[in-house]
């Protein structure tokens, strides 16, 4: 055993290995703890817990370094595209030109979904979430194509027809929604572009494609395409071991995302900035109750589980909007609000001692209302950008020849053996 940990417990003492990761990162590989020890690990929130070896995403909390397959989110953002990145994070390399054109290609013959599938959007009461919406949908997906996820071929089909059609779901939800005609995918338009003209195309008032918009749309989701073992992604993870079909698991992650801590946050924000400014704008206010300890209100949009400094996402999010809301000449009071707060929060001492820095959703919201995206649809927007590192975290599980069924322990601290009193006598 090249580098161990020794813990002793009632004067024995064990060694358990320690693994190196590629970027120096140290575990302790506590998979025979129990067997050596009889102890088991307790980790709420498993904040100190590793679920995985990934080779996929890159983070580095302190420093705010994100990178999808050792390229950094930056310079994706910069130079790539959503559909490039997707098959990075799926194919753990870049496409040549050759395979990034077949990739679209098969996105596009996958654009469409069975046209039975609108009659499942009649049936949701008008005021449905379109989380909530989508998370069925995608499960639906399964009873229109029950093949087998056993083969490459299959996997690859399943694979980018569920990023296709994922698209096509949520701009179809948002049409019904409005009670307007569904536009269809178009074979003459990019992921992106194509995306924005269905949500936006009308028989009355044909949209026009703003190349900013696309560009704008492409980055928000290269920020968005994975984050390695988050709340959403561990739920595919874990949703995934027990060897379901692959719709089923990412309809678990899309459920996972959905909450105000995880993806829901972006939602949250705008939220709470429109609040602010419906009450007149006082941003101390929002500051001293999201320090009182009694107060369950949060600043949303700041703090994270692992960046301990500004989110690196943030950074390019904020950039964005400020270089869309110029291009499109719109003045949003929200976005002015969001920057006097992130300079308050960033000079109080409570943000900085608790380590509490904008992340990706403080600014995207601001981004996707510039859009026109309706406030209700933003973690819907998340949940596409997402897809691709649900996808691939999916795969690099069940490539794992020790692929296991994910099943935690507990401590146990309920009451001792009871005996049972039958009704009369109780
Ligand atoms: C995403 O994990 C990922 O990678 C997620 C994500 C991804 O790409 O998948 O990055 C996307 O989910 C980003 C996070 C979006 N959520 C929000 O913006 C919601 C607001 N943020 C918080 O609820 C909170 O910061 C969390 C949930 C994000 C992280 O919480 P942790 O790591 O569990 O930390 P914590 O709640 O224990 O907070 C530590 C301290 C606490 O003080 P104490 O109770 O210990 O005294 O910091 C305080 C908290 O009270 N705190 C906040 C705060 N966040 C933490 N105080 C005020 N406002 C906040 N936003």
């Amino acid at each position: 055993m090249d580098d161990y940990a020794e813990i002793t417990y009632k004067g024995k003492t064990y060694k358990l290995p320690v693994v190196e990761g590629s970027e120096g990162e140290k575990a302790i590989d506590i998979s025979t703890l129990r067997q050596k020890t009889g102890l088991i690990t307790l980790d709420p929130g498993f904040a100190n817990t590793g679920s995985c070896i990934s080779s996929i995403t890159y983070l580095d909390g302190e420093k705010g370094i994100l990178r999808y397959r050792g390229i950094p989110v930056e310079d994706l953002a910069r130079h790539s595209t959503f559909t490039e990145t997707a098959y990075l994070l799926i194919n753990g390399v870049l496409p040549t030109r050759e395979e990034l054109n077949r990739f679209s290609v098969l996105l596009n013959d996958n654009s469409l979904v069975h046209e039975d599938m609108q009659i499942f959007y009649q049936n949701f009461p008008r005021a449905s979430h379109p989380m909530g919406i989508l998370s069925s949908m995608v499960n639906a997906l399964r009873s229109f194509y029950p093949e087998l996820q056993t083969v490459e071929e299959e996997i690859n089909k399943t694979v980018t027809r569920l990023l296709s059609k994922m698209r096509t779901l949520a701009a179809m939800s948002y049409k019904i929604s409005m009670g307007h005609k569904v536009i269809y995918p178009r074979y003459d338009l990019p992921y992106c572009a194509n995306f924005l003209n269905m949500m936006f195309d009308s028989p009355v008032k044909p949209y026009h494609i703003h190349k900013e918009l696309v560009k704008a749309l492409n980055v928000f989701w290269i920020l968005h395409a994975d984050h390695e073992q988050n709340c959403s992604t561990s739920a595919v993870r874990v949703v995934g071991s027990g060897r379901v079909n692959l719709y089923a698991a990412i309809s678990a992650g899309i459920a996972a995302l959905w909450g105000p801590l995880h993806g829901g946050a972006n939602q949250a924000v705008i939220e709470m900035l429109s609040d602010i400014e419906k009450s007149g704008g006082n941003l101390n206010n929002a500051i001293k109750r999201a320090k009182d300890k009694n107060d369950p209100f949060r600043l949303m949009g700041f703090g994270h589980r692992i960046y301990k400094t500004y989110d690196p996402r943030a950074k390019i999010m904020k950039k964005m909007c400020d270089k869309i809301l110029k291009k499109l000449k719109i003045k949003d009071p929200l976005l002015d609000l969001a920057k006097e707060l992130e300079d308050i929060a960033l000079n109080d001492d409570y943000f900085k001692e608790c380590n509490l820095y904008p992340n990706i959703d403080f600014y995207s919201g601001i981004m996707l209302r510039a859009m026109g995206i309706p406030t209700n649809m933003f973690t819907v927007m998340f949940a596409i950008g997402r897809l691709p590192g649900w996808i691939s975290q999916w795969k690099e599980s069940a490539d794992d020849p020790a692929w296991k069924l994910s099943r935690p322990r507990q401590l146990y601290m309920g009451p001792t053996k009871t005996e049972f009193i039958p009704i009369d006598k109780r």
